[in-house]
């Protein structure tokens, strides 16, 4: 560990790196229209000597990198496979396309690491109570580590959870309080209640540490293909904190002088829920439709300011995607690469269509993160 300090990415204020940090004091959680005053975690990169740790396990193998040295009391996280998609690569017009497969997380999601952080950091301030929003995902991935650590989850769902995920929830045995409002609104009381209980804070885009859990899965991703990244790297975006980890792992490579080159970034959203796409292209206007993919339906993204600087690092971009196109991908994955992926996840393969339609992808190596497997 090399963490040198916190930088808010609104005011540009620099802090000392205390664990139990939140949102940057002076800009607070904004309110919709501000964006939160979002930290970012910084580390000396001249400490660095060695990426790759290969006496830890999982994404502690990258330790040197991550806010804690050790892991607490987690359910094994990270190592998970690169599968290589010929079939589809060849429908897309990409020399390879690889699937990064986080259907193979103990929760069968990328969100384990993210958790993985929060139960570490939680475990060393004795804390024991931990809560977050979420649509299912992060909701059920803190359910199942705080099943494993002994630990108790508060989790904020809203209104329209999918009976499946509430499913899991009650198996992992979380105490579940099912907003009348939609995700916007569970956030907010989860904060709310959060905050006043004194819960540890699982809620990612306000946590800073929890997103360099995120962006293991990017150095995972460069070391399978042997520190040569792809040139594109694409993930479904809904608060923006899982694209913008991918982005500032690759960064830090760079950084750190593991690899020359960083991929281009590709969010995706759904077209009836698509506020980064719009911000990213300068449009204004309200968000008024709506998505089956449950998991990034969300109105005011809260990491957006973290995942621009990645976009604009990376020379990436943002693409809405129709449901039909969705779930045609989510078959193609299915079809032609025997993947089933949840319908959010599959919005990267119809983001990389939508791609081709703009640039050339002839010759082109892209991996597409596969986030989440759970199929309701
Ligand atoms: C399966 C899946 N993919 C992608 C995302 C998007 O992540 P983020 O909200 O960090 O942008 C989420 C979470 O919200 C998710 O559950
Ligand atoms: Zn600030």
């Amino acid at each position: 560990m090399t963490l040198s300090g916190l930088q808010c990415l609104r005011c540009g204020q620099k802090y000392s790196p205390v664990l139990d940090a939140g949102l940057c004091p002076t800009c607070g959680p904004g309110d919709g229209t501000a964006d939160p005053g979002v930290l970012e975690v910084q580390y000396d990169y001249r400490q660095v000597t060695d990426v790759v740790d290969h006496s830890s396990a999982g994404i502690f193998r990258y330790r040197s990198l991550l806010p804690v040295s050790q892991a607490g009391p987690i359910l094994p996280t990270g190592d998970t496979p690169l599968i290589p998609a010929p079939r589809l690569a060849r429908r897309l017009g990409l020399a390879r396309l690889y699937l990064k497969d986080e259907r193979r997380s103990a929760t069968q999601c990328l969100k384990d690491r993210a958790t993985a952080i929060g139960i570490t950091l939680a475990a060393g301030q004795k804390r024991r109570d931990l809560y977050c929003a979420s649509a299912g995902n992060a909701a059920i991935s803190l359910a199942g580590y705080c099943a494993h650590a002994g630990f108790s989850a508060h989790v904020f769902v809203p209104f329209d959870a999918s009976p499946v995920r509430l499913g899991w929830l009650k198996r992992f045995g979380a105490e579940v309080i099912v907003s009348s409002g939609n995700y916007d609104q569970a956030f907010a009381e989860s904060e709310a209640v959060g905050a006043a209980a004194g819960w540890y804070n699982r809620n990612c885009a306000f946590n800073p540490y929890l997103v360099e859990g995120k962006k293991t899965v990017a150095f995972e991703i460069a070391e399978q293909l042997a520190w040569t990244p792809p040139d594109w790297v694409v993930a479904p975006v809904g608060d923006g904190c899982t694209l913008g980890a991918i982005g500032k792992g690759f960064r830090e490579l760079v950084a750190v002088g593991r690899t020359e080159t960083a991929p281009h970034l590709l969010g995706v959203q759904a077209e009836g829920m698509q506020p980064m796409v719009r911000r990213f292209s300068g449009a204004s206007g309200e968000e008024s439709g709506d998505t089956a993919a449950a998991s990034i339906k969300v109105r005011y993204p809260r990491n957006a300011l973290r995942l621009l600087k990645e976009l604009k690092a990376a020379g990436g971009m943002m693409l809405g995607v129709g449901e039909r196109a969705i779930s045609e991908a989510q078959r193609t994955l299915a079809e032609d690469c025997g993947v089933l992926a949840e319908f959010t996840s599959a919005t990267t393969i119809a983001g990389l269509e939508r791609l081709a339609t703009y640039e050339s992808l002839t010759g082109k190596t892209a991996v597409a993160v596969i986030t989440g497997g759970r199929v309701d």
